[in-house]
């Protein structure tokens, strides 16, 4: 298994915040799973467990951390086919969106559905959960401050198929346009797969360079989605 961390530790150091932030692209589509810490409790959560729990566990263990949840963007098989593994290590509660597809949630115990504006946490950092289906009807960024994880929904340069069971690419313009876009410029924005030419980047510059993010109405980022 291919599992590598992109950029060195002290890059990921979000100093701001005081959280930890740990990349990698892990698996055969490029996918990206994160382990974000709080340094003072020491308490990790991994974002979207899949294809190298023992990579990412050994990972934990090596930064002098405890990993005490997981969070999913969606439930997608290439982002959680790690959580049986996972729960069966560490017992931790899993936070699934309450709208994703009820054939598409993981049979496991612990699961915990959330919603828009609930609020997770990580150690004693606060995290924002957006609502922002349209890839999936579950799919949902996570907000530390200014540091958004948004899955599948935007890509650096891109944003999620919407051509899937339960998607919806008009809700998609509505998360893009509506939720994700109305966030200052400066928010970084961690993707869930690494389909762009950088790992992450700010919202301002992806507003400049994100062809999914330059629509003028729903109307043109149908056709530029779907070719409607
Ligand atoms: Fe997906």
């Amino acid at each position: 298994m291919d599992s590598r961390l992109i950029g060195n530790d002290k890059w990921y150091i979000a100093m701001a915040t005081k959280l930890y932030i740990q990349q990698y692209e892990i698996g055969p589509i490029n996918n990206f799973v994160y382990l974000l810490g709080d340094p003072q409790t020491k308490e990790m959560v991994i974002i979207d467990p899949a294809w190298d729990i023992d990579f990412l566990s050994q990972e934990a263990k090596r930064l002098g951390y405890k990993i005490t949840g997981a969070f999913l963007s969606h439930a997608h098989p290439d982002h959680l086919n790690g959580l049986h593994k996972l729960v069966s290590l560490y017992h931790v509660p899993v936070y699934i969106s309450k709208y994703e597809l009820p054939i598409m949630r993981p049979a496991i115990k612990g699961l915990i559905d959330v919603k828009d504006k609930d609020k997770l946490s990580i150690g004693q950092i606060s995290v924002d959960v957006l609502h922002t289906p349209g890839h999936s009807p579950g799919c949902q960024c996570f907000l530390v401050k200014n540091q958004l994880f948004t899955g599948d929904v935007l890509f650096i340069d891109g944003c999620g198929r919407c051509d899937l069971p339960g998607s919806d690419p008009k809700a998609m313009y509505n998360s893009l346009y509506n939720i994700l876009m109305k966030l200052p410029d400066e928010t970084i924005i961690y993707p869930g797969h690494h389909y762009g030419p950088i790992p992450s980047d700010t919202m301002g510059h992806q507003k400049k360079t994100n062809p999914y993010l330059c629509c003028h109405n729903m109307k043109e980022f149908l056709v530029e989605r779907m070719g409607l």
